[in-house]
């Protein structure tokens, strides 16, 4: 159980600051700041409050991975050390998902290999949308007791609703079918799923579904946008088949280095994201999801195996 009092504290980062004091305050839980210091070597100095509470929920949206994960390894293992007994992470993006397996001989396998890693020190962890696809379950991605996957889809599903109009839900590649159904299903509507097969990072063909597109305003939906290809590509095809715009919505707004140009050129009218990153077409707060899904990952039924 969460104690609201005076056992629990949300820690968060500088790069997610605001987005994680929200969650706290959404959580009912007193809030402190970790802070970073970078040496010019590129090391990092990482800082804990000196007091900690026995529940320490670090709150680390997990872009920049690379660096993010050690920073995150070097918190966790502080927190421990400090004395706190529960240890929960609140990964708003959870990285190093989608490759779940070696696709080539010799390839790591980071779904596990990192699942592993954080699984060492945790004892809860809550992200939204994991791209869990030949591993479906959180659990099996990151072994620990208490797991929770919550979901932007109803975010979703509202702000489509609030938009007004009958619009086509499109998920642009198979991995995609299960957020858009949600939505889908959310607003009692219909949706459609492209086909994707991907050839390199940059490089995508979508084969669309067989629908109606002439004179429709679609909805792209993804759990990811990172160069923005896949999006770009489902968009350029449906405007060619007649649509008559296609705004993108995303849960994690990864977006490398021209993605966004890129989603305008295909012609993407408007694109909306939650909060799990920080981004400019940042529109949907998910602090409330995750205040839910803190609360629930530790409550007394949530323990798995
Ligand atoms: C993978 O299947 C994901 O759901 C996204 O479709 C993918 O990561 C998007 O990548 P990009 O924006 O680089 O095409």
């Amino acid at each position: 159980m969460i104690d609201q009092r005076n056992d629990t504290v949300v820690l968060g980062f500088p790069d997610y600051s605001v987005q994680a004091r929200r969650f706290a305050a959404a959580a009912a839980v007193p809030y402190a700041e970790i802070a970073i210091h970078a040496f010019p070597d590129g090391e990092s100095l990482v800082k804990l409050p000196a007091d900690i509470a026995e529940h320490v929920v670090l709150c680390r949206t997990l872009t920049d991975a690379n660096n993010r994960l050690i920073e995150l390894e070097l918190a966790m293992a502080t927190a421990r050390n400090q004395g706190a007994k529960r240890l929960t992470l609140v990964a708003p993006y959870l990285c190093y998902m989608r490759q779940d397996k070696a696709f080539h001989p010799g390839e790591a396998v980071s779904q596990r290999i990192i699942g592993e890693l954080l699984a060492r020190r945790l004892d809860a962890i809550v992200t939204v949308d994991p791209h869990l696809h030949r591993v479906s379950r959180l659990e099996d991605a990151v072994p620990i007791r208490r797991t929770l996957a919550t979901t932007a889809t109803g975010l979703m599903a509202d702000w489509v609703k609030a938009r007004g109009g009958d619009p086509l839900i499109l998920g642009p590649d198979d991995e995609s079918a299960k957020w858009v159904s949600q939505i889908a299903s959310a607003g009692d509507r219909g949706y459609f799923v492209a086909h994707k097969e991907r050839r390199g990072d940059r490089d995508v063909r979508i084969a669309l579904p067989d629908a109606d597109f002439d004179g429709r305003d679609v909805v792209l939906a993804d759990d990811v946008a990172s160069t923005g290809h896949t999006l770009a590509e489902a968009s350029r095809q449906v405007l060619e088949r007649g649509a008559a715009s296609v705004v993108v919505l995303v849960t994690h707004a990864l977006f490398a280095e021209g993605a966004l140009a890129n989603l305008r050129s295909a012609g993407v009218a408007d694109i909306v994201s939650t909060d799990s990153i920080p981004h400019p077409s940042n529109r949907l707060h998910i602090d409330q999801l995750l205040a839910s899904a803190l609360h629930e990952v530790w409550s007394p039924t949530a323990e798995s195996g």
